[in-house]
């Protein structure tokens, strides 16, 4: 396999496996050793990486990024962040003003993050830098130095041109359906965040693989009237910024959806299509009453996403069988998302639970519920639901249909939460969605005397 792009401005071609690492690659054959290996499963940012092509540039975690999805992009590593004649750039200077950096490991990570931040004008610092962990110095010195670098120009040689190589692998989504069908045991990569680590953390060969950063027409957000479509390769990043209009809860879970980095790669079909029973899609989509389109060569079909979910590892997906994306509501005006988990940021959640429930005239008209990590699969409140419906919307009857929590679900008691803490956290999700549809300050984030 050989792959062109663009590496800190100067045209380059990897030669190496379809699964090598961005990292690996930078480290073991270009000497760049100045992007970290830490965690090596997209969880420190210490391998963080710029990446540029024509949606604009970005920041990666390049410890699962294999080098397919680097072609015909422009990558940056923070030997490229400072000026071809060694002049730092702004946040640079600005980490060692401010003492950002003791014991330095993390320190290019952090620069790289601020670097792109910078570029991009981003000033949301605490969510820019979420996906990358300092042990040593705190965060406070850090985002001090991203403040001061903030009203610097950006320095141009880290305006990168886009790379007019083509991309690896199939270009369309007639093209991937194709070679899926042709190849039913293949293995699909979208974002590579999960897959990434069956190979950096489980060594698996994945045999024949696909990459679908080519197919850009499944990449698209379309609003037709009160439907969206959401194609399969969107990316986290990408439905955030449509969320946050249309579906505001949506959005702030998205927002505590792995960090940057992760969602700058993760895409929302590899999301549905891992199975995964404490994904926070799956809920939010399921809340929503959102289909999933599949296709399987030329015969395509839709279901609803709570279909999908047969039991556990288990979902309605033939061989060679892809997810080209979804329909859901574009208003959803009832629609609230809940994440709990055991850090705020970058973490998988422990009970994840959406509800939509219309009120008319002060009766429940229609409800919907959906959890994350209360089963084997994301799964509907089915009994919650039905103890809610046709009945006046008061705290007496939330507390009769949450008491079918336990009809619903039977949870496991695992590292992130018991079983009895998890059924305990559903119902106070329940009563949070009436007590903030009744008008209670509920907002946990702000402690008031
Ligand atoms: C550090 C870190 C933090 C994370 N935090 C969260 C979090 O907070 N919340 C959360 O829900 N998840 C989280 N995840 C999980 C992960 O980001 C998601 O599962 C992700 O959305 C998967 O998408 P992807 O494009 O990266 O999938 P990939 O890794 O590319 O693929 C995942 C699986 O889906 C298959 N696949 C991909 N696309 C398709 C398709 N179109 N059709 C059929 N099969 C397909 C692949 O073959 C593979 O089996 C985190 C992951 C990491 C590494
Ligand atoms: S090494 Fe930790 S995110 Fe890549
Ligand atoms: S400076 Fe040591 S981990 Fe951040």
């Amino acid at each position: 396999m050989e792959i062109a792009f663009t590496l800190n401005g100067e045209d380059t071609r990897a030669v190496g496996d379809e699964t090598t690492t961005l990292l690996d690659w930078l480290r073991d054959t270009q000497q760049l050793c100045g992007t970290k290996e830490g965690c090596n499963e997209g969880d420190c940012g210490a391998c963080t990486v710029m990446v540029t092509d024509a949606r604009g540039a970005r920041a990666l975690n390049a410890c699962i990024l294999f080098l397919p999805q680097l072609a015909g992009k422009s990558v940056r590593t923070v030997e490229g962040i400072s000026g071809p004649d060694g002049t730092l750039h702004p946040v640079q200077s600005a980490m060692i003003e401010h003492h950002g950096s003791q014991c330095g490991f993390c320190t290019p990570g952090f620069v790289v993050s601020m670097a792109t931040a910078h570029l991009n004008g981003a000033v949301d610092y605490d969510d820019q830098l979420a996906g990358n962990l300092c042990r040593c110095t705190g965060y406070a010195p850090i985002v001090k130095a991203a403040e001061a670098a903030s009203s610097a120009p950006v320095p141009t040689w880290v305006r990168d041109t886009i790379n007019t190589s083509a991309p690896y692998g199939p270009a369309s989504e007639d093209a991937l359906a194709a070679w899926y069908a042709d190849h039913p045991d293949g293995t699909l990569i979208g974002g590579a965040t999960d897959v990434g680590l069956w190979v950096t953390k489980q060594f698996r060969d994945l045999g024949d693989v696909a990459f679908m950063a080519g197919c850009q027409d499944m990449a698209q957000i379309t609003r037709d009237g009160e439907t969206l479509h959401v194609g399969a390769m969107v990316t986290m990043t990408d439905l955030l910024e449509v969320m946050r209009d249309l579906h505001p809860s949506y959005a702030e879970l998205i927002r505590r959806y792995g960090s940057v980095q992760v969602r700058n790669a993760a895409t929302i079909g590899g999301s549905i299509a891992n199975g995964s029973p404490i994904g926070d899609n799956a809920p939010a989509l399921i809340a929503m009453g959102a289909q999933m389109h599949l296709r399987h060569g030329d015969v395509r079909r839709t279901i609803a996403v709570e279909d999908f979910f047969i039991d556990y590892g288990k979902q309605d997906r033939a061989l060679g069988e892809l997810v080209t994306g979804f329909t859901l509501p574009a208003t959803a005006p009832d629609l609230r998302c809940y994440k709990l988990s055991k850090r705020f940021d970058q973490d998988i959640s422990a009970v994840c639970g959406c509800f939509d429930i219309t009120v008319t005239d002060g009766v429940v008209s229609a409800a919907r519920a959906a959890f994350g990590g209360m089963a084997g699969i994301p799964k509907q409140a089915s009994a919650v639901e039905a103890a809610l419906l046709d009945q006046p919307f008061t705290g007496a009857t939330i507390e009769t249909a949450a008491a079918h929590f336990a009809s619903d679900f039977q949870p496991l008691s695992d590292m992130r939460a018991s079983a009895d803490y998890r059924l305990a956290t559903a119902q106070n999700m329940l009563r949070r969605y009436h007590a903030e549809a009744t008008g209670a300050a509920t907002n946990i984030l702000e402690v008031t005397p």
